[in-house]
């Protein structure tokens, strides 16, 4: 029996999300001038309780869309609906460990941020560095950039006969991502023959649609599949994030029962008690009060690159220029990806005493997968020998406390989600907690979480600027936008 299936473990194991110090009352701002109060925001009794029939209103939205394709909630069906896929992938995963030492991911924004996230907060965080011996799997690399130098650098660190190479492209057809298919292509049939590719690319794209799927097919590539219905940014849970996790000995059935386990939180009736429903109302409420920039600090390295992906997912998900009924809106609050306690030396003072125009979300562990003690020395030294004998641990966590308490006592909004630990479930439970609360958000600001329109035209932009056929009358407009006026450019 896994450890999952034990309902008191799972308990243990459940995410929590404080608000507190989101509240009139808990932010210290009542005896202060009614201007301060305004400006810092806090969120009052009265005003969630106000909001509370438009959170039921958009849960009964949410659950006539939940598991449709059409409406690109399939993400919700994710944690149940992948039995054969996950025995696929396991198989697939124990052969990439066997044969290959290095594993490179091609892939970009929601077909590589997750992957990034999941492989640093459950690994090694010096896995590349490790002995193979002490690895659960190849070397990996992922690589979501067209960075000429860096794929140069990737050349440099890799055997091209002892590598891996997954391509995840969910459309097919994304510009960087077929630029490096191409020259890992080139550079297998090159190096080791055209009949290489066959064993050592996998493709992970739509089940038809798109470059990626032609190519697979032509070279009999191993192929999986990215449902319809499932999003890049709502993709991790699916072959895009499960495939290389797996590869690299990550137990992605605990993490899939993690997401179950998330989402049944989520279905909790009283929605005051509901995780991810209450933390949309909350993240909505703040942004009509006009805190635009959202604050993600992990103090956790495990959880550094949670942020890139919640990023995305927030970002990409919010920003948005119209309604559903085509208003025009432009909602969105900007991410900031920080971390604890790195960036008390460097962005806290701006969140301490800087505007009154963010909220800050501190991911907190209780238990960290390992314990560290300062040793003692320097006694006759006070100022320093006080350290001497408590763990790494407190020390964090003293300071995470520390800067939640300062940031209260300042007026600025704070949130803090904790993990109980940080493993593969928690970690889907976490991912899935923050998929269901952009939704929610999404749904109360009244526009389509699951569309990226704005990141449109830039791409035709680069299709023309590179000479794709149908964009001629594109590149004309740009070449003539190009010459700009001399005076301006200094
Ligand atoms: O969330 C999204 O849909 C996007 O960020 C995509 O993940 C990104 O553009 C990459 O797309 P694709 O997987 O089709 O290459």
């Amino acid at each position: 029996m896994s450890r999952y299936e034990s309902k008191d473990w799972k308990q243990s194991m459940k995410l929590r999300y404080d608000y507190n110090n989101m509240l009139l009352g808990k932010v210290d701002v009542e005896s202060q001038h009614p201007s301060f109060q305004k400006k810092v925001g806090a969120l009052t009794a009265q005003e969630i309780d106000a909001a509370m029939p438009a959170l039921e209103k958009a849960r009964l939205s949410i659950a006539r869309k939940w598991g449709k394709p059409s409406r690109m909630m399939a993400w919700t069906k994710l944690p149940y609906n992948q039995k054969t896929v996950v025995r696929d992938i396991l198989s697939a995963a124990k052969g990439i460990r066997k044969n290959f030492e290095y594993l490179v991911v091609f892939g970009i924004g929601g077909s590589a941020l997750g992957p990034i996230a999941v492989q640093q907060a459950l690994n090694h965080l010096h896995y590349n560095d490790l002995p193979a011996e002490k690895r659960n799997g190849p070397k990996l690399y992922v690589v979501d950039n067209v960075d000429p130098e860096r794929m140069s650098a990737l050349f440099d660190v890799i055997e091209l006969e002892k590598t891996c190479f997954i391509i995840i492209t969910k459309s097919g057809s994304t510009s960087e991502t077929m630029s490096q298919t191409l020259i890992a292509f080139d550079a297998l049939k090159d190096k080791l023959g055209e009949d290489s590719i066959r064993h050592q690319v996998i493709a992970v794209t739509d089940k038809a649609k798109g470059n990626l799927a032609r190519i697979a097919a032509d070279y009999g590539l191993k192929k999986f599949v990215v449902p319809d219905g499932v999003g890049g940014r709502f993709s991790e849970l699916c072959p895009v994030g499960l495939l290389p996790a797996a590869a690299c000995g990550i137990d992605i059935e605990e993490m899939l029962a993690g997401a179950a386990y998330m989402d049944e939180l989520c279905r909790e009736a009283d929605l005051t008690k509901n995780l991810g429903y209450m933390a949309g109302l909350i993240a909505y409420l703040t942004m009509k009060k006009g805190k635009n920039i959202q604050v993600m600090i992990p103090y956790s390295d495990s959880l550094k690159y949670m942020s890139d992906w919640y990023a995305q997912l927030w970002a990409e998900s919010l920003g948005k220029k119209y309604s559903f009924r085509k208003k025009v809106v432009h909602t969105g609050q900007t991410p900031v990806k920080a971390l604890g306690v790195t960036d008390q030396h460097s962005q806290v003072q701006l969140y301490a005493e800087g505007p009154f125009d963010k909220v800050i979300t501190f991911l907190g562990v209780d238990s960290y997968r390992t314990t560290y003690t300062i040793p003692t020395g320097f006694e006759g030294m006070p100022s320093l020998s006080f350290l001497s004998g408590h763990t790494m641990n407190e020390l964090i966590q003293s300071e995470q406390f520390a800067t939640e308490m300062a940031l209260t006592h300042a007026g600025k909004l704070n949130q803090t989600i904790t993990l109980p630990e940080v493993n593969a479930f928690t970690l889907g439970e976490l991912m899935f907690f923050f998929e269901v609360q952009t939704t929610v958000c999404g749904e109360l600001l009244g526009i389509d979480a699951f569309d990226q329109p704005g990141v449109e035209e830039g791409k035709i932009n680069t299709y023309a600027l590179l000479g794709r056929p149908g964009y001629e009358d594109v590149k004309k407009a740009l070449d003539a936008q190009e010459k700009k006026e001399d005076k301006f450019v200094i």
